[in-house]
């Protein structure tokens, strides 16, 4: 069954958008001028995603699967059967997303690297790491000017969050830093985004972003989290019978959905920040929540079905503020989604 087939079958789509609508529906910018977004608010959004998707990996799948002694995470991966390490995660997703070729670029990196190609890389680069160090409460974001466009790059810090970081690291033979520390800077996650040739010469930081690629740049995370998940962690995991994905996934020890995935993501952002929010929708859900809960979202629906390679865009004015919203559609991109859709969806429209 082609992606192309599911696509026209279920018509779903990732609605990541700018608002909060309603309960249940999404996104979120508060800004005041819907005609830009300033980098810095831009990179905090695009972190928020890449780390919303790092956490319920790391958690909801490596340490918990791991604590019940079903499966575990580990460097190879591919000859192993196993999952593969959190930042292996990261890092291929973000080649993904960076293959892409839309602008924005992010990876994670770390001054002691156990794969080299994760170091800075550049004198900047070693720069930044140094500032964040010295207040890891903080991004330290700067602008630079190469080949005659200006970049807004931002380093956020990669925190040794458990026992697990501290100890696989200071006993990994790659690894050149043996006195990790709970708590301590690990490495940090660099996001770059272009501002063009012709961001203001004197502030370019003061350079707004247009919403819409803004959200190309979210919707770019997301859709490189779901691919990773879907074809690296359940596909091959369930073709090589080791586990299972069940929406039971709790109780049945198992993965959960690829679409539970991203609603946990989904969660987790809500709960942090309030300006920015996405989910699920279609048109025929097999979960009704699923379902579009306004015009808008069923408009945006119908289009991408129609317009697959165009996402459908809007404003609303909701308690006084502008927000900007914008559905993609959402493609079949490992062969269980079709299979495991199929087999659940009886009446087709
Ligand atoms: C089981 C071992 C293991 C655990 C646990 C682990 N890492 Fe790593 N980490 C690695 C390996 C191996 C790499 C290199 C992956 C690659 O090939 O890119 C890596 C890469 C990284 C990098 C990129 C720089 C580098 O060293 O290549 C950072 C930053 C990082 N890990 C931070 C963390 C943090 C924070 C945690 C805990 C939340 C953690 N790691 C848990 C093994 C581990
Ligand atoms: C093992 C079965 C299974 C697999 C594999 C699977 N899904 Fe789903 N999917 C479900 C179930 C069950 C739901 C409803 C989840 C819920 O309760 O919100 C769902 C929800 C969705 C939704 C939200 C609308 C709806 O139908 O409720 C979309 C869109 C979607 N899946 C697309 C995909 C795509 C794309 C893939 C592959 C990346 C995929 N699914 C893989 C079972 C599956």
């Amino acid at each position: 069954m082609t992606s192309r087939f599911f696509k026209c079958l279920f018509c779903s789509c990732l609605l990541a958008s700018f608002l909060i609508a309603f309960p249940r529906a999404v996104k979120a910018a508060t800004f005041e001028n819907p005609a830009g977004i300033p980098p810095r608010l831009a990179s905090d959004w695009i972190h928020a995603a890449i780390e919303a998707g790092r956490t319920i990996y790391s958690g909801t799948i490596v340490d918990r699967l791991a604590s019940t002694n079903t499966l575990h995470a580990s460097e190879h991966w591919e000859n192993e059967n196993t999952l593969m390490l959190p930042a292996q995660f990261l890092s291929q997703s973000a080649k993904i997303s960076n293959e892409r070729g839309i602008g924005m670029r992010y990876r994670l990196m770390s001054p002691w690297p156990i794969n080299k190609r994760n170091a800075p890389g550049s004198r900047t680069l070693e720069t930044g790491f140094q500032k964040v160090m010295e207040n890891p409460e903080q991004p330290f974001t700067w602008v630079v000017q190469t080949g005659g466009h200006w970049y807004f790059q931002a380093i956020y810090p990669d925190l040794a969050v458990n026992d697990s970081c501290v100890s696989c690291h200071n006993n990994h033979p790659e690894s050149p830093k043996k006195d990790f520390k709970l708590g301590d800077v690990m490495g940090g996650i660099l996001i770059n985004l272009p501002l063009g040739v012709h961001a203001a010469e004197s502030e370019p930081e003061k350079h707004l972003l247009p919403p819409e690629v803004v959200t190309d740049y979210i919707h770019s995370i997301l859709e490189s989290n779901r691919t990773v998940y879907s074809k690296f962690i359940v596909d091959r995991l369930q073709m090589n019978k080791v586990i299972f994905a069940s929406e039971y996934w709790w109780a049945e020890n198992a993965l959960p959905l690829p679409a539970q995935f991203l609603l946990s993501a989904s969660q987790l952002i809500h709960k942090r920040r309030q300006d920015l929010d996405f989910r699920l929708v279609s048109l025929w859900p097999i979960n009704p929540q699923n379902g579009p809960s306004n015009e808008f979202e069923r408009r945006g629906l119908e289009s991408v079905a129609v317009h697959p390679i165009r996402p459908f865009i809007g404003r609303m004015r909701l308690g006084g503020k502008q927000y900007f919203q914008a559905v993609y559609p959402d493609l079949a991109v490992a062969p269980s989604c079709a299979h495991c859709h199929g087999s659940l969806v009886r009446t087709l429209p």
